[in-house]
């Protein structure tokens, strides 16, 4: 049976209803078309499912829906600007050639943007511990990491 749900997402509020079986990536993805968050493993081994829940990076593939409630949600779509600019996270990732398929970034971007709104200078291995949830089977991480750290040295 369904149940309704209000929570924040990317600012906005969202009343739906659910089914309590569903969780928070199949509900971005599959009822609200935010297909932004990927789903890799389906089973909290990747990372690609990564989003910011009250100012912490979770897998949405293995949060119930139901948790949801009365919560602040923000995925890759909500860290652009109003006005279409992308986040310095996004900028730098493209400047230091940190994405090639892609489908680990939005994952790790939301795994950097936790880090960096709790704390402002991060070192290299705070860094490295962030994203160690997140698998990127391109790139071999120097340029992810790289693109992280240089946001951080321009604060
Ligand atoms: S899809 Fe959620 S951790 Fe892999
Ligand atoms: S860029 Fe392809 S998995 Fe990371």
């Amino acid at each position: 049976m369904k149940k309704e749900i209000t929570f924040i997402l990317n600012q906005e509020e969202v009343k739906a209803e659910v089914q309590p079986e569903w969780t928070l990536l199949y509900f971005l993805r599959e009822v609200l078309g935010l297909t932004g968050t990927k789903e890799g493993c389906g089973y909290g081994e990747c990372g690609a499912c990564t989003v910011i829940v009250d100012g912490k990076a979770i897998n949405s593939c293995l949060y119930p829906i139901l948790e949801v409630e009365g919560k602040s949600v923000t995925t890759i779509e909500g860290i652009i600007s109003r006005d279409g600019e992308l986040h310095d996270l996004q900028k730098s990732f493209i400047e230091h050639g940190a994405v090639q398929c892609g489908f680990c970034t939005p994952g790790m971007i939301m795994s950097a943007k936790a880090l960096i709104d709790e704390k402002e200078k991060p070192t290299v291995d705070e860094i490295r511990h962030t994203i160690a949830g997140n698998l990127c089977r391109c790139t071999g991480y120097v340029k992810i990491i790289d693109a992280i750290k240089s946001v951080v040295d321009r604060r």
